[in-house]
């Protein structure tokens, strides 16, 4: 899959691309990344990218035209919702469908399936390009393409929504600077506007980094073991978790919406501590088991929201119960 990062700070990507994982797929040709530097598409002396906002206020907002020119280049054109009626009111047009809807392709519906509620609107196809295109200035953008806003405005990212964007062929990163990007940037050409969680960057390309690396992590091939994004927390809530005969929900076929569990290496002990003994003694099922309260001790204690969305079998609220129990009592004892 390819992304297009749009960002006043090219040099910034530099790091993120050429260490880890991601420098390995780059290199394998799994996934491509291009930065484009919205200054190329300035036509003023000083490359302006910004102008002081309408109405008042502090900061700069970046200016529409370089990011409208820099989408273009890569040919991505205004949201089919635009071609409305009265161009001077496009908030009117919001929510009307004035393009023909389509039969989704089964990527469309696959893509609609892992996404679930709240997902992407899908990027329609404009009705009829205006005339017959040659070969090199071919649209890329269709319906596996999807340009993203990145700003604290935006909707949280979710690991559900790494997976709907793996499942891309395309995706542009809109990086947004100072006090924000002109609105009618988002409503003329963005999908979607993300934001990477609840405290406030100095711009969109720390998010545009996280955003890619937690997708491309997803893509086949990627990483070596392909199992092993699964196993991690924020699995998908899996209602098909395997079961053993005692009841432990195997944690290692999908973590179920919980938190992972502590991992250990050697030394057996370190600085006096030492390795949990449940890992010590090659008795799978007390790992399992042992791993499994793991799990339900940290969700508990780091993100005790996500237990309610979490598959969690008899023996899990049994063992959340003592859990809970064995904590009041210790905060009694404080
Ligand atoms: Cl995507 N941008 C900015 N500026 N701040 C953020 C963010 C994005 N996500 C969380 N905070």
């Amino acid at each position: 899959m390819r992304f297009d990062i749009v960002t006043i700070f090219p040099g910034f990507f530099s790091g993120f691309l050429e260490n880890g994982i991601l420098r390995r797929a780059l290199a394998e040709g799994l996934v491509e990344v291009a930065v484009h530097d919205l200054r190329t598409f300035t036509h003023d002396r000083h490359r302006t990218v910004d102008d002081r906002p309408f109405g008042g206020g502090e900061g700069m907002v970046l200016k529409p035209q370089p990011i409208a020119e820099a989408l273009a280049s890569l040919g991505i054109e205004l949201k089919p919702v635009q071609a409305c009626a009265n161009p001077q009111e496009p908030q009117k047009c919001q929510g009307t469908t004035s393009v023909v809807p389509q039969e989704p392709t089964d990527n469309e519906r696959a893509l609609a399936h892992a996404q679930g509620a709240g997902g992407f609107s899908p990027r329609n196809e404009r009705a009829q390009p205006p005339r017959a295109l040659a070969p090199e200035e071919t649209p890329n953008w269709g319906p596996r393409t999807r340009v993203i806003l990145l700003s604290a405005q935006g909707r949280p990212f979710t690991q559900a929504m790494a997976r709907e964007i793996a499942a891309l062929e395309r995706v542009v990163l809109v990086c947004g600077r100072y006090e924000g990007v002109d609105e009618r940037i988002n409503e003329l050409y963005c999908d979607m506007e993300l934001s990477i969680g609840d405290y406030v960057l100095s711009g969109g390309e720390l998010a545009a980094a996280v955003v890619i690396d937690a997708a491309m992590r997803l893509l086949p091939g990627v990483l070596g073991n392909e199992a092993s994004s699964e196993f991690e927390s924020f699995g998908a809530a899996d209602a098909s978790i395997v079961t053993d005969v005692e009841g432990v929900p195997r944690s290692q076929h999908g973590a179920g919406g919980l938190l992972d569990y502590p991992h250990y290496t050697r030394p057996a002990e370190f600085e006096g501590l030492k390795v949990p003994e449940a890992l010590m003694n090659g008795d799978h099922q007390a790992i399992r088991r042992w791993r499994r309260e793991q799990q339900l001790r940290k969700t508990l204690a780091n993100r005790p929201d996500l237990l309610e969305g979490a598959a969690l079998s008899k023996e899990d609220r049994k063992l959340l119960d003592a859990i809970r129990r064995e904590d009041s009592i210790q905060n009694e004892a404080e």
